[in-house]
């Protein structure tokens, strides 16, 4: 993208840790925080604002050397991805596996759920039928997808958990190991693909034995050559917990299983859980999973229905790839020729325009990867109203520059009211409004759904919906302020409650003027990642806060679609690689990131974008 317009300058930023994170976390406490000054123009009118960048002083100069920005691919080479059951070079019927070893730069390990995690109901349901015309193989069993569901009053047994957990014979012994019958005792393991595998995680005390209370919070991942995915971890609430593994059979190969244990016993939950996080890589399995004539069901596009499905269990898979790919100087990760295609079912579009380098996220459904025409024509003349934390301001911008094809917007602020136009065909307008809901004042932070007690906000928010034409469709997020905001969760329970009344309140106000009332698309807040792991947002807390806020808003009868995005950004938060901790969408700089290394990769922030025009545009 152009540098013009950005003028970067030092601000003694507050956005980030405050004060009492920083005595707690002495990493913090050396960076220095960059904020950019950003002036920049739409239509006449001039908006200035402010982004801060947790950036150290080196990424600064970086910045600046960085002057003359080269437009150029960087590499067209890209090697096409065969999957052991691939169309390319099958001989045998025998997997052919590829091992490439691809530097994506994650870390392995991933999530359960942990307290949350007791009320997802893992269980194997298929939408569909069998597609038995998926393969010529003969069909040997009809299996279903992984699917994991939220468990019904989730709060009020959260709640009743958290306050009376029983267990008194365990309540003084801590989980520091674990025993996976069935994993453990089988060298190597191997497993067959298609078929969901189910295990038992037995958490284990200092001396050895079983535990009997439940609330540890795994990280699960299991991780192959062109396969991410979280494992479904269920908490059995005895020290007991089922864990679900499941590949297609179309990726076979050599696989990853990695357990973190984050969290013990809701500690995760607690107003400063830093000091109680134990972030330790417990198992790293390796597992075959070879090849069966299961079938499963087959996947398919989205549809508006798909998104009334409140967790999703997906998996990201890859299917091109370019191992000489380099950062081009406008920081974008230009792998794969724009129009490299998507495979069938996995998305359907330009796979290349992810910028993934092969990467895409699929759930019960896949995704339409849309291009500015599509895009455009999708929300002509449509008001698209958000109400979320700064990851959203990321996402608009990311969504105006890679898919609108405005790259010349450098950045939104956290409140604006625009409408914008198709510079191909200026009758295709779209009016965006989004309104920050960190704080009630714009420039401050930590107040989340809190925000909603100060009058002047609730009246600023009210007031988009008292015109004569009104928003058709409201994307909202909520949780990392509220991480940092609520004391406990019960306090957050009122807070979501209060939430999902005003929006109640707000939209009976359009039904009442005879107008048609705004959809509510509820996007769940990221998985945090790297240093934030164990910080007052950790993704245990995350988790269990967009499950609240999810039942209060579905609660009031208002939602009618999810984007779970946390279970989208759960495979790439191990590290920073992906996202600076609490934003997976950073304008694309080719400059050093957190871990040190130049770049970052973005791409899990425009999948989002995609996602989002999905649940918008889909029928
Ligand atoms: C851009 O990069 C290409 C290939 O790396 C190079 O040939 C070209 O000179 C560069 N252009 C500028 C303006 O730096
Ligand atoms: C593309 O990659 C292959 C294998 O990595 C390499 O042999 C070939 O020289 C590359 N081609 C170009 C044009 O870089
Ligand atoms: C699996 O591989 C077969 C053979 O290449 C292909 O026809 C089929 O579409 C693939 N299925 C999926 C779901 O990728
Ligand atoms: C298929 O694989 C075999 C052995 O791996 C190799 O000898 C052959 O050249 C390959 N054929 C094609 C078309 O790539
Ligand atoms: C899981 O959900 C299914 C269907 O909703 C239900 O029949 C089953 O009893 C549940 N299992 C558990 C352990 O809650
Ligand atoms: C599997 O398919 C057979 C017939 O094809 C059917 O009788 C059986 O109920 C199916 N099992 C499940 C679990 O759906
Ligand atoms: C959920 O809570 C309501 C009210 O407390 C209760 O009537 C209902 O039986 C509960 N449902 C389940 C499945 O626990
Ligand atoms: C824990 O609870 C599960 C489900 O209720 C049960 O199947 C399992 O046997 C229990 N484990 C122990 C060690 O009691
Ligand atoms: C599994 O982990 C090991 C050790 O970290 C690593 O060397 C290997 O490449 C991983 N395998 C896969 C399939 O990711
Ligand atoms: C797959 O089906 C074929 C033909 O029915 C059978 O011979 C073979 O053993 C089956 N393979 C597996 C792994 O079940
Ligand atoms: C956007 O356009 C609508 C009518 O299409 C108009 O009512 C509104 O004031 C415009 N908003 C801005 C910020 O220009
Ligand atoms: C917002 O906070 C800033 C300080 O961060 C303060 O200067 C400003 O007056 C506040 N604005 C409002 C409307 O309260």
């Amino acid at each position: 993208m152009p540098e013009k317009g950005v003028n970067p300058v030092f601000h003694p930023c507050v956005f980030w840790p405050n004060a009492w994170l920083q005595k707690r976390f002495p990493i913090l406490t050396g960076a220095v925080f960059l904020g950019m000054l950003i002036i920049w123009s739409i239509g006449g009118c001039t908006i200035r604002d402010r982004v801060s960048f947790w950036r150290n002083r080196q990424d600064y100069l970086t910045l600046k050397l960085q002057a003359a920005f080269n437009h150029s691919q960087d590499h067209d080479n890209l090697t096409y991805f065969s999957n052991s059951l691939g169309p390319v070079n099958r001989t045998d019927s025998h997997t052919n596996l590829i091992h490439k070893d691809h530097d994506i730069s994650q870390s392995p390990a991933s999530p359960p759920q942990s307290e949350v995690v007791s009320h997802q109901n893992v269980t194997a349901v298929s939408d569909e039928k069998p597609h038995q015309s998926l393969t010529h193989l003969p069909t040997l069993s009809n299996f279903s997808w992984i699917s994991v569901q939220v468990e019904p009053n989730l709060t009020s047994n959260l709640l009743s958990r958290w306050l009376d957990p029983g267990g008194e014979p365990c309540r003084d012994s801590r989980t520091v190991d674990i025993r996976i019958p069935g994993l453990d005792d089988q060298k190597p393991v191997e497993l067959s693909a298609g078929k969901i595998h189910e295990f038992v995680i037995q958490a284990l005390d200092q001396s050895g034995k079983p535990r009997c209370l439940g609330g540890d919070y795994f990280e699960t991942d299991l991780s192959g050559e062109s396969w991410k995915t979280r494992p479904p971890v269920r908490d059995l609430g005895n020290g007991s917990y089922s864990l679900s593994l499941q590949v297609h059979p179309n990726f076979t190969g050599e696989y990853n299983l990695t357990v973190i244990l984050l969290f013990r016993h809701f500690e995760g939950l607690k107003f400063s859980p830093h000091r109680f996080a134990y972030d330790r890589e417990l198992r790293r399995i390796p597992v075959k999973f070879y090849r069966s004539n299961a079938t499963l069901p087959q996947i398919r596009t989205c549809r508006k229905s798909d998104f009334s499905r409140d967790v999703w269990s997906g998996r990201w898979t890859r299917h091109g790839k370019n191992d000489d790919c380099k950062i081009s100087n406008d920081g974008r990760y230009r792998c794969l020729n724009l129009d490299f295609p998507c495979q069938k079912p996995w998305c359907e579009g330009s796979l290349g325009s992810l910028e993934s380098n092969g990467w895409v996220y699929s759930t019960h459904c896949a995704f339409r990867i849309f291009i500015a025409d599509s895009a455009w024509k999708c929300l002509q003349n449509r008001w698209i109203f958000f109400w979320g934390d700064s990851n959203h301001v990321d996402t608009i911008r990311n969504l105006l520059n890679f898919v609108f094809d405005l790259p010349e917007i450098k950045a939104v602020p956290r409140r604006f009211d625009m409408n914008f136009t198709n510079p191909r065909n200026r009758m295709q307008t779209v009016r965006i409004t989004s309104i920050f809901n960190g704080h009630w004042n714009e420039t401050q932070n930590y107040e989340g759904l809190n925000s909603l007690q100060d009058e002047e906000y609730r009246n600023l928010l009210k007031r988009y919906f008292s015109e004569e034409t009104v928003p058709d469709t409201i994307v909202m997020n909520s949780g990392l302020h509220d991480g940092v905001h609520w004391k406990n969760v019960r306090r957050f329970t009122q807070g979501a409650e209060y939430a999902a009344r005003f929006w109640k309140d707000v939209i009976e106000s359009v039904k009442g003027r005879g107008k048609r009332a705004p959809e509510v698309v509820y996007r769940t807040t990221i998985a945090t990642g790297g240093y934030a792991r164990v910080l007052a947002f950790n993704p245990s807390k995350m988790e269990v806060f967009n499950g609240v806020l999810l039942e209060k808003l579905k609660g009031a009868g208002i939602v009618s679609g999810v984007i779970d995005d946390f279970d989208m950004t759960f495979p790439w938060h191990y590290d920073n690689r992906c996202n600076d901790g609490v934003h997976y969408g950073r304008a694309p700089a080719k400059l050093k990131w957190r871990d040190g290394e130049i770049g970052h990769q973005y791409f899990v922030d425009l999948m989002l974008c995609h996602v989002i025009l999905n649940a918008l545009c889909a029928r």
